[in-house]
């Protein structure tokens, strides 16, 4: 049975083009509810352990000094569904594939710096969220 949570984080890119705000709203407006919050920084060896999957892939070196390189919004969310219908929300990895009025379609500069992340499997979105989550900081 799918589960009812998953974890994102606003990435650097977004961040920085003050973006944090508009996708917090397209986010709640779809029907997430949000269980944990905060803006944080990922040093770049919390970046290689949460990507570690990624680590033999060419774009590793990129991809871990992009999400270190500035603050994050990092979050659980809260919905039936949540893992499938947040990936669906955000839209495809290169915002070049991405559907209209998906997050990342309109956020999204490139496959490299695409706006957001979202959890691919309900037990991924468990491990993400402890990895920046303490118990008593979801509600
Ligand atoms: P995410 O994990 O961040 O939600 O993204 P995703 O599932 O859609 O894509 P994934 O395959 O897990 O890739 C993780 C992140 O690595 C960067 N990437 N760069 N240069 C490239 O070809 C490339 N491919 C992936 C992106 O930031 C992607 O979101
Ligand atoms: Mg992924």
């Amino acid at each position: 049975m799918a589960g009812n949570r998953t974890f994102t984080m606003i990435k650097p890119d977004a961040v920085e083009k003050g973006h944090i705000g508009a996708i917090l709203e397209q986010i709640t407006a779809s029907g997430f509810r949000i269980v944990a919050m905060k803006l944080t920084q990922m040093t770049s060896r919390d970046a290689e352990k949460f990507y570690e999957v990624h680590s033999e892939r060419p774009f590793y070196g990129e991809l871990v000094e992009f999400m270190s390189r500035g603050p994050i919004v990092a979050a659980i969310l809260e919905k039936e569904n949540a893992v499938e219908d947040f990936r669906t929300l955000i839209g495809a990895t290169n915002p070049e594939d991405a559907a209209e009025g998906t997050i990342r379609k309109k956020y999204a500069a490139s496959v490299g710096e695409n706006a957001v992340h979202g959890s691919d499997s309900d037990e991924n979105a468990q491990l993400e969220g402890a990895f920046h989550f303490a118990g008593r900081e979801m509600f």
